[in-house]
């Protein structure tokens, strides 16, 4: 992978909006694949400005988010699908149509997997993936235990996890115990990776991503086996790489 050290995450953000930005006026339908949490809004509002400013054409764009809650109404304000309605779709001008979040009702358990599998296999695949890692080693919500070559579905939400996005929600309680989410499979599928971290709670896990043994317990060294990834990070977030 190709290290970038940034000041910041502001600084993250415009290097990122620089490499999506090109992207675009190459692919003017190219397929992004969308993370959420804290960690993308930077490069999120780095875009907002630049799309803005230079009226660059995103009509065309399209979008995959990489995972959702299982069993909060969609229209709930943390679901997945209403934050990246709210902190992409809606300021960068995407068409709606065009962006897709897996389906976190209980009544798909045995089909939203392979119906999101397909809808990625029908757009020609991600071409840029933005990623983040959490704090127990997750890219996507594929926590420790997920399988190299798994696909989207469902997954039980680790303590850590919960715990981790609990700021989002009132209380613990609320945080939903499950998800759907794109598979490490999916997103080494993915033509291009760029992996965000920032802060010093990221740092063993992005050191164990990065140089760790290959495996299922660190999800995140699946990235390890993907030829074109860029790793773009704070100095907090750099200082366990040797
Ligand atoms: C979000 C996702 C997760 C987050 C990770 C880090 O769609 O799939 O892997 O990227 O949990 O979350 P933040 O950025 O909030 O620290």
């Amino acid at each position: 992978a190709e290290v970038v050290i940034v000041p910041d995450a502001a600084a993250a953000g415009s290097v990122v909006a620089d490499a999506i930005v090109a992207l675009i006026e190459r692919r003017p339908d190219a397929v992004l694949g969308l993370a959420t949490g804290s960690t993308p809004l930077t490069t999120y509002r780095a875009l907002e400005t630049r799309i803005h400013a230079e009226s660059i054409d995103v009509s065309r764009v399209r979008g995959f988010a990489l995972d959702e809650y299982v069993g909060l109404p969609v229209d709930h304000p943390e679901s997945y699908h209403s934050v990246i309605h709210r902190e992409v779709v809606e300021p960068l001008g995407l068409d709606p149509a065009r962006i897709n979040v897996p389906n976190g009702d209980p009544s798909g358990i045995l089909t939203s997997g392979d119906e999101y599998e397909a809808a990625i296999l029908a757009a020609g695949g991600v071409d840029l993936q933005i990623l983040g890692i959490g704090t127990t080693g997750h890219i996507g919500f594929n926590e420790p235990g997920s399988s190299l070559a798994s696909t989207t579905r469902w997954k039980t939400l680790t303590e850590q996890t919960r715990r981790d996005n609990a700021r989002f929600f009132d209380s613990i309680d609320q945080v939903p115990t499950h998800c759907i989410t794109q598979g490490l499979g999916t997103i080494m599928r993915a033509r291009h990776l760029v992996l965000l971290a920032f802060g010093e709670g990221k740092a063993a896990a992005l050191a164990d991503a990065l140089e760790g043994p290959v495996s299922a317990s660190h999800p995140g060294s699946a990235v390890q086996l993907h030829p074109h990834v860029t790793v773009v990070v704070d100095e907090a977030a750099a200082s366990k790489l040797g």
